[in-house]
């Protein structure tokens, strides 16, 4: 980071961070880098990932990767139908000599927690996720444990219809910031994945660049990223415009929203800006909003996707100051690494002037 006190925040540095986190991680998933840059989002944004995926597509490693790149504390949970609430949260032991309760932590006391195939387990065990993602801390025995941060889930799970598996309750899914799926690599990054295991595992010589203080001062300086009113409610009538949806049982939360803005102000910084501009709303929304959508019969009848009705309130619902002929994005400029890349001076220089909500 730039300042030397790594507790400062500055919008500025998330750049340069970012791109090493992202570089790691490279070395290890080939060919996804729009996983990748999520998947950070998701860490700036101060959310939890869920990287849903057919086998052997690199779930695993991307979340691995990540973890070890952040050099912060790990820990990995394998879920399987026999794993109790107790073997993720933790248990209290009585003491002999002290005649009293000794709490010993378990495996979701760490920065960065792994679930792997989350959906193996059972909706108890499931369940005990639920206060440790949204409030960061875990009661036991009528003691509350604060979780420190930054706190991040990474889930990955095998698609539902699969045999074996219990399918997270909306409650569960309206937790994860955004979920991704990783898909096949293309032939050439496949070739550059032999390539690379050619030699060794790659995660042999995965080294962290990062620490757990400059990815909380990461988190705060996102927390400052500048968001215009009008894109606030731009926003919120994204949201709800997914609640009238006839193709929808359910819609979108307000914790949706929450999520959506953090998530499109992380999104900038990653990009170089210290502002919001719609493109960043418009990019996190489909990863944000489509795992929380809960299609009816008739649309699943239909073979709808949560994707496209996400895809078709962004085209309907009016983008505020939208120039009359939007400047074309760059190659690569959707999610893409440089600064606000894509978008004109005069434009930028209208989302940094545009009025904030007190
Ligand atoms: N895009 C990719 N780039 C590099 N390696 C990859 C990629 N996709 C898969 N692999 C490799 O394939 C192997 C399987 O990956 P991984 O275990 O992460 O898959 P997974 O999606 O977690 O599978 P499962 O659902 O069975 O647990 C690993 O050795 C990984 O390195
Ligand atoms: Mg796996």
């Amino acid at each position: 980071m730039s300042g030397q006190d790594p507790c400062s925040p500055h919008v500025a540095d998330v750049y340069p961070v970012a791109q090493r986190i992202v570089g790691n991680i490279e070395r290890i998933l080939v060919g996804k880098p729009e996983a990748i840059r999520t998947a950070l989002v998701t860490l700036l944004a101060e959310g939890h990932l869920l990287v849903e995926d057919v086998p052997g597509v690199g779930k695993t490693s991307l979340a691995k990767a990540l973890a070890r790149s952040l050099g912060c504390t790990v820990t990995r949970i394998q879920f399987t139908p026999d794993l109790l609430p107790s073997d993720i949260t933790g248990v209290s032991v009585f003491n002999r000599s002290t005649g009293d309760f000794d709490f010993r932590p378990g495996p979701v006391f760490a920065n960065v927690v792994v679930g792997d195939e989350i959906n193996r387990a059972c909706p108890k065990t499931q369940s005990a996720l639920l206060e440790c993602m949204e409030e960061r801390q875990v009661t036991i025995d009528g003691h509350s444990h604060p979780l420190t941060g930054p706190f991040m889930v990474i889930a990955t799970q095998n698609p539902v219809e699969m045999e074996g598996t219990y399918p997270l309750p909306e409650a569960q899914r309206d937790r994860f910031t955004a979920r991704i799926s990783l898909g096949y690599p293309d032939p050439a990054a496949e070739l550059a994945m032999i390539d690379e295991h050619a030699a060794a595992d790659p995660f042999t010589t995965l080294e962290p660049v990062s620490t757990a203080a400059e990815v909380r001062a990461l988190c705060q300086a996102v927390r400052l990223v500048h968001m215009s009113a009008d894109l606030r409610r731009y926003v919120v009538e994204v949201v709800s415009a997914t609640r009238r949806l006839p193709e929808l049982r359910l819609g979108a939360s307000p914790r949706a929203t929450l999520q959506l803005i953090r998530a499109s102000r992380a999104r900038a910084a990653l990009a170089g800006r210290d502002f919001v501009v719609p493109d960043d709303v418009q990019a996190m929304a489909p990863p944000v909003l489509s795992h929380r959508l809960v299609l009816t019969a008739q649309a699943l009848l239909d073979r709808l996707s949560p994707e496209e009705l996400v895809q078709e309130v962004l085209a309907d619902v009016p983008v505020p100051y939208a120039p009359p002929s939007p400047p074309p994005i760059k190659a690569g400029g959707r999610g893409g690494g440089k600064p606000t890349e894509g978008r004109s001076d005069r434009l930028a220089a209208l989302w940094r002037r545009s009025p904030q909500v007190p």
